[in-house]
């Protein structure tokens, strides 16, 4: 823990340590890159030193401990304070309980044993919080401003950015190679500016109107997906543009209801498989692509591409799609055609993105070459392919199937990290959606290690295995009011394993 000006913060990379203000509060978590803006908003917040968590050995909640509370001699005591540690006699009894404020039989029982110094909570101006409002403040008017693209620099290279397909010409496997080779596979990052707005606006307690609002929107979002198919499948034209606009409603929403929509995609689906699927491998992957330090622009053409990635198995016979047993090698071969399928769909859309293309196409790619249709492997994948493998199969794996039942999200993270060890994911893209959904993704239900069961309703970046939870039962009693933990500020209680607890929609809900 060091205390360090507002010029020795470092800038243009990731940080390797989290910061925060003298009263305690996270101003940047691990990993958020600080650029002159942020640091202007420090200023303007009159900040001038932080303090840089860069000792591991301190936990923050050892460290907030510390700073939120003084030492204070007992005789200086005043009905104001309040004591931040119980006190007890030199014998072991109890003589104030902490949370208690000072009144002066307080004040005579601790002199009357000796005691001469106690821990009392620091106030709101001893803390400066009128700096951490000021700095709340001016970090969401640079964020609106960055939203209105005022000073948005759209760093993007320009090498990576889609370019769309001319009208009229000819979508096929040999059009993807071409495409592929006038791209670079491998997408530079421009920006953290999403990620870091993504993480200010995490929100773990949503209202019963958001939470209907959220709903629908997703149902409405689900009912789009399915004209857009329709309309495809039939081989009427689709303006590119309104897929864009599609992606683009989605990202506003992942932007500031993470968590909400995260665990939309987890309900169980009542429509077609293939809408609420390509729609959640839309959420996912833009989350992904957020925590990649993506910029607004990519993670938007991100969205289009999850959109747009299965369209091939439109045009798969429904009785190989839903079929309950194992596919027979003829069945596999006819669905490992729906890329090349899909290719002519898009088609369809009049100034469709060639990334979406090189996307649909690749996307069953692996990175050990064990992938289909071209058996490539990872350096002549496009990252922004990899981004929509991962979520796929996370999505594919969270929600039955036909031939099988679904894996709880924790299994389906263990059976990514698996394949990433086999080299058929990139790890950073793996990583990027540990960041997003936690190794004990939203929605998982866990067992503590206090025998507590929680449901787990925020995912903490980069403490993968510390998620907010939701405790519902301690041992086999069910809490009349459930009660939000952040395993990152408890110390002690860590999540023990995962549980397979079958739960409806409804109930689902209400947990949030
Ligand atoms: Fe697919």
């Amino acid at each position: 823990m060091r205390l360090i000006k507002l010029s020795d913060i470092p800038r243009g990379e990731p940080l390797r340590w989290p910061i925060y203000h003298e009263s305690g509060h996270l101003l940047f978590a691990r990993g958020e890159i600080i650029d002159e803006d942020l640091i202007q908003v420090l200023r303007e917040s009159s900040i001038r030193q932080v303090f840089a968590l860069d000792n591991y050995k301190i936990k923050p909640e050892r460290f907030r401990e510390q700073v939120r509370h003084k030492q204070v001699s007992v005789i200086g005591l005043s009905a104001r304070d309040m004591l931040s540690q119980p006190v007890f006699s030199n014998s072991g009894q109890l003589l104030v309980p902490s949370g208690q404020y000072i009144n002066d039989d307080y004040k005579t029982t601790l002199i009357r044993n000796n005691i001469q110094n106690v821990a009392v909570k620091k106030n709101s101006r001893e803390l400066k919080l009128k700096q951490v409002s000021a700095f709340n403040r001016n970090l969401r008017l640079l964020q609106k401003k960055q939203a209105n693209g005022e000073t948005f620099e759209g760093k993007a290279d320009e090498s990576d950015i889609a370019k769309t397909v001319k009208p009229g010409e000819p979508i096929s496997d040999s059009f993807v190679e071409k495409a592929e080779k006038s791209m670079q596979a491998h997408v530079r990052p421009s920006s953290m500016t999403l990620v870091n707005l993504m993480r200010k606006q995490m929100k773990v307690v949503f209202s019963e109107s958001e939470k209907q609002r959220l709903s629908k929107f997703y149902q409405t979002l689900t009912n789009e997906t399915e004209v857009l198919f329709s309309h495809l499948r039939n081989n009427q034209g689709v303006q590119g543009a309104k897929v864009g606009e599609l992606s683009q409603k989605i990202m506003k929403e992942v932007l500031t209801n993470q968590n909400f929509l995260l665990s939309l995609t987890r309900m169980k689906q009542r429509g077609d498989f293939l809408f609420n699927h390509s729609l959640n491998v839309s959420i996912v992957g833009m989350n992904i692509a957020i925590a990649l330090g993506y910029s607004e622009k990519q993670v938007r053409e991100i969205g289009v591409c999850g959109l747009l990635h299965d369209v091939g198995m439109l045009l798969v016979k429904p009785e190989i799609v839903g079929k309950k047993g194992k596919l027979t090698s003829q069945e596999m071969a006819g669905v490992k055609k729906h890329p090349a399928i899909g290719l002519k769909l898009l088609q369809n859309i009049e100034g469709v993105d060639q990334l979406a293309c090189v996307v649909l196409f690749q996307e069953h790619e692996r990175g050990d070459g064990s992938g289909y249709p071209r058996g490539l492997k990872m350096a002549d994948i496009h990252d922004f392919a990899k981004v929509i493998s991962v979520a796929d199969v996370f999505d594919a794996l969270c929600n039955s199937r036909p031939h099988r039942g679904a894996q709880i999200p924790y299994k389906a993270v263990e059976t990514i990290l698996r394949a990433t060890k086999l080299g058929q994911f990139d790890k950073k893209i793996v990583t990027a959606l540990l960041k997003c959904v936690g190794l004990f993704p939203i929605g998982s239900w866990v067992q503590m290690t206090d025998a507590s069961i929680a449901r787990v309703i925020q995912s903490n970046f980069d403490n993968f295995d510390k998620p907010v939870v939701k405790i519902f039962f301690r041992g086999e009693k069910r809490l009349d009011e459930p009660e939000i933990i952040d395993l990152c500020d408890k110390s002690g209680v860590t999540i023990e394993k995962a549980i397979d607890f079958n739960q409806s929609d409804e109930e689902l809900l209400k947990l949030f």
